[in-house]
């Protein structure tokens, strides 16, 4: 099993999107394993999103992430970066197909809702920087048999 780690970006809570992109996870056969609503601090966005720094677009999405509670996840599924990543869609709005979380509730790539970890590695990573080990719920997660053959 892979582990990611999304997160619902400061529009996505504002915009009441938080239930409907959970939904989405959830009715896909993603594990939840973590779960909460934070602010994101200065040092977390910084150590989250250290490989744009000294990009152009750094300090808007730093300031973006931090303009407002987020929801963060911890998710758990056979092959979850690529399937989250898939849910989520491009991550530019204007190229995320309908039906991907961006692709029907986003219009700006400064704006696109939702994260998700680019690898297992990044997953891991990101996962230490936003939960404590305890956390992290371990449990029988019943609809596995019918998820996977
Ligand atoms: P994410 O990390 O948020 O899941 O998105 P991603 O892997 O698809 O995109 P990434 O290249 O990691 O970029 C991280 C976030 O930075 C913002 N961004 N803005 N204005 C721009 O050109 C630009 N490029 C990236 C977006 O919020 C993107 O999700
Ligand atoms: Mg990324």
């Amino acid at each position: 099993m892979e582990q990611t780690f999304v997160m619902i970006k400061p529009d996505g809570v504002q915009r009441g999107l938080v239930g409907e992109i959970i939904a989405r996870f959830e009715k896909k056969g993603l594990k939840i394993k973590g779960l909460k609503l934070i602010k994101v601090s200065e040092e977390q966005a910084a150590a989250h999103y250290q490989e744009h720094q000294g990009k152009p677009f750094y300090p808007g999405l730093i300031n973006y992430v931090t303009s407002g509670p987020v929801v963060v996840m911890v998710v758990e599924g056979v092959n979850a970066v690529k399937e989250v990543r898939k849910l989520n869609g491009a991550t530019n709005p204007l190229e995320a197909l309908p039906g991907t979380i961006r692709g029907d509730f986003a219009q700006d790539i400064g704006r696109n809702v939702v994260h998700g970890s680019d690898s297992a590695e990044s997953a891991q990573r990101e996962i230490n920087i936003y939960f404590q080990p305890d956390e992290i719920c371990d449990y029988d997660y019943l609809p596995s048999r019918w998820l996977y053959e």
